[in-house]
């Protein structure tokens, strides 16, 4: 299959040389600062990047990487929010550098600051429940008599909600882990409480229908749309509006077609899919379930797979024996993670040798404590 990916502006150092070269370069650095430089990729980034990371992983699994390295340099090779994860989770001497600071997420800018806080300033009396930054004991789980607004933050989303919701009782999950930080959050919330889930409406509703809720469970929120206060009165979970606009691409019609040319195929997808396509899929999760599920299947295995392409070709490509596919055949990288290429990593290695602070990503200590502790909650999480 011939890819047609989107070209990347080449200004940085680098340019004029050769794709080896750039390389070669890149290894020499590695190979200097030895100890002194960790190299962090997500399973969303290209090929000509993963080759250059010493640890690949999903948001989860980076994030707890990001706590435990002992490298004084961290680079990470993914979004914005997770070298802001990484900067919040590291040591204090520690500094984490994001290759090109252009490269965010479409789905965590779909949530502010200004309008989580309006959306909580018309929720907390509007469902006439309690605040949890009123209580002494925020990781106590809620008396019978108690109702609590949980707010709980995905991974992908600005350090300024992380804070906003450690300051006020809440957590951050993954893909990796957030049936088990919803069931915090209810534990927290009492029989009769709520939890405001953002930004991403399809990992809120398809843990929720996972745990048992159903679809009239779970109202959504939207910051341009007046509330619907009967619906949300019914709900226990409230879904911000935001989705991903790679996995919103893949549709019940790609698993079907492909399940018409091979009934024998199996479908995996992340859980950022639609409901109709988790339902439709054999099975749902993170980045790393997916290539775990891909590693596992047996040899021979036919997989459509329903997450981004660059992650999909690497899995087709490691297993020969294998027949992985991306259940959309207009293919569609992340193009935000696809700023990530070798010219800025060769370029920010090479200034931070030097000795300068390159690209690094500072998360405010105001902003940086709250946001801590509900990273931190997350992590006690056993998953
Ligand atoms: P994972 O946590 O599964 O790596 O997902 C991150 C992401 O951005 C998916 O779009
Ligand atoms: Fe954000 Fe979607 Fe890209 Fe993941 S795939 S980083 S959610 S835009």
């Amino acid at each position: 299959m011939t890819l047609n990916l989107p070209m990347c502006d080449l200004n940085a150092t680098g340019g004029d040389m050769s794709e080896e070269e750039m390389h070669q370069a890149i290894d020499a650095i590695k190979q200097r600062m030895g100890d002194d430089l960790i190299i962090l990729g997500h399973h969303y980034q290209r090929d000509s990047i993963v080759q250059h990371a010493d640890l690949l992983g999903d948001s989860f699994l980076l994030s707890r990487m990001a706590s435990e390295s002992k490298a004084e340099n961290i680079v990470f090779c993914g979004v914005h929010f997770m070298a802001e994860s990484a900067d919040i989770l590291s040591r204090d001497e520690q500094k984490v550098s994001l290759p090109n600071l252009r490269a965010g997420c479409s789905m965590a800018d779909m949530a502010n600051l200004e309008q989580v806080e309006d959306c909580w300033q018309q929720l907390i009396p509007g469902l006439g429940l309690s605040d949890p930054i009123t209580r002494a004991d925020q990781n106590a789980p809620a008396e019978e008599s108690e109702s609590y607004l949980v707010p709980v933050t995905y991974m992908n989303s600005s350090a300024e909600l992380k804070s906003f919701v450690g300051a006020h009782g809440g957590i951050v999950c993954t893909s990796s882990n957030a049936a088990g930080i919803l069931d915090w959050a209810f534990d927290k919330a009492g029989p009769n409480g709520k939890v405001l889930f953002f930004p991403d409406q399809h990992l809120g509703r398809n843990t929720g229908l996972a745990m048992g809720l159903q679809e009239d469970e779970m109202a959504i929120w939207s910051p341009d749309d007046f509330p619907d206060w009967d619906a949300l009165k019914k709900s226990r979970i409230i879904l911000w509006h935001g989705y991903c606009s790679v996995h919103r691409r893949f549709n019940t019609g790609q698993i079907e077609a492909l399940r018409e040319q091979d009934p024998e195929a199996l479908v995996v997808v992340h859980p950022e899919c639609t409901r109709e396509v988790v339902d439709a899929s054999d099975a749902v999760g993170s980045t790393e379930f997916i290539k775990r599920y891909v590693e596992e299947a047996p040899s021979g295995s036919r997989i459509g797979v329903g997450t981004e392409i660059n992650m999909v070709k690497r899995l087709n490509d490691q297993h020969p024996g294998k027949e992985i596919e991306c259940l959309d055949p207009m293919v569609c990288p992340c193009s935000t993670m696809y700023m990530i290429h070798p010219t800025y990593l060769l370029d920010v290695l090479q200034r931070i040798e030097a000795g300068e602070e390159a690209n690094r990503i500072i998360v405010p200590e105001e902003i940086a404590e709250n946001a801590k502790t509900a990273l931190d909650r997350m992590l006690s999480i056993p998953v």
